[in-house]
């Protein structure tokens, strides 16, 4: 039972009320409008998952209905169906440019007109995902390149801790919702140095202690930028945890063991085993197989010596990938 809302505008009243009862027995909302003005007063306040509309109605008819719900930008992505009369087919589809999907031609079949709101819901839907996830993964990718851009030796370094997390993350067998939010948080844990001044982020020697404070700022920052936007909240454990350590010596809290959240105890080694492999103002490039042993050091200092293990683990079974 799918429970999605059906607008129906049909004039005549014995049709909508036998398409109405067949609709919801097979789980859908429906309502009813007798035409077209009617329907467009009933969208003031209802939101359809998808308009059934004849074309012939009195006041206002389908054409006039489509163009109105077309030219309404809250409205105009709601995936409009019409039912037509034979003789009506081909004034439809040369007139108004319709695609084969947009129409259903009378006398249909009931589960001729099901499979038809079916594939128009689903593709609706599979359009507006694509979207979403379109939108979603550029805004990350703005934020994530806005921030390597002030950092010039970080140059892939967010793609790689998220490899190296994930990584981790899969040979703990973590789902694949839980994969995501560590992915996401990899992503956007350095996003608070978007407030870190740049003088700080780019000197080469050692910075003083007043500098080391407000580099330090950028997790707490960090977490407060993405506590109002519901998908980015999954994030937080990383971008507020990450320079905590196991032996409680980090920070911003300088929580110690497990009271770090997991998360954040994957992408720091995630974090650091990128930062010896790569070339530093501060210090050469690593061997991958040096800063291994770099981090085996720490298990139980810096890191969480089970999750050293599992990192390890996955690095000996991935390294030539
Ligand atoms: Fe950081």
């Amino acid at each position: 039972m799918s429970g999605e809302l059906i607008l129906i505008v049909e004039d005549d009243a014995m049709l909508a009320q036998g398409l109405q009862d067949w609709l919801q027995f097979v789980g859908y909302r429906v309502q009813l409008a007798s035409n077209g003005r009617e329907a467009l007063e009933r969208l003031e306040n209802v939101h359809p998952d998808i308009i059934l509309a004849d074309i012939i109605m009195p006041q206002m008819d389908g054409y006039q209905l489509f163009e109105a719900v077309r030219s309404r930008p809250e409205l105009n992505a709601i995936p409009f169906l019409f039912l037509t009369g034979r003789a009506q087919k081909r004034d439809i589809l040369i007139g108004k440019g319709l695609g084969a999907d947009d129409y259903i031609t009378k006398p249909w079949g009931p589960e001729e007109l099901l499979t038809a709101i079916r594939v128009k819901l689903k593709r609706t839907k599979d359009i507006a995902f694509t979207q979403l996830q379109r939108a979603y993964k550029d805004s990350l990718t703005v934020l994530a390149n806005a921030i390597e851009a002030r950092d010039a030796y970080t140059r892939g370094h967010v793609e790689r801790v998220s490899s190296y997390s994930v990584m981790i993350a899969r040979e703990m067998e973590m789902d694949d919702d839980e994969v995501d939010e560590i992915e996401l948080g990899a992503i956007l844990h350095d996003i608070g140095k978007i407030h870190v001044h740049e003088s700080i982020l780019s000197k080469p020697g050692d910075l003083t202690p007043e500098e080391i404070s407000e580099m330090r700022k950028h997790t707490e920052i960090g977490a407060f930028m993405v506590k109002d936007i519901p998908y980015l909240v999954p994030a937080t454990p990383i971008i507020k945890y990450h320079h905590e350590r196991y032996d409680g010596m980090g920070y911003p809290e300088g929580l110690s063991g497990e009271d770090i959240p997991l998360h954040a105890r994957i992408m720091a080694i995630a974090d650091l085993f990128d930062a010896l492999t790569t070339l530093r103002s501060y210090h050469e490039a690593l061997s991958p197989e040096e800063a291994v042993a770099y981090i085996q050091n720490e298990a139980g200092k810096h890191f969480d010596p089970k999750i050293v293990e599992v990192f390890v683990r996955a690095w000996q079974k991935h390294k030539d990938d």
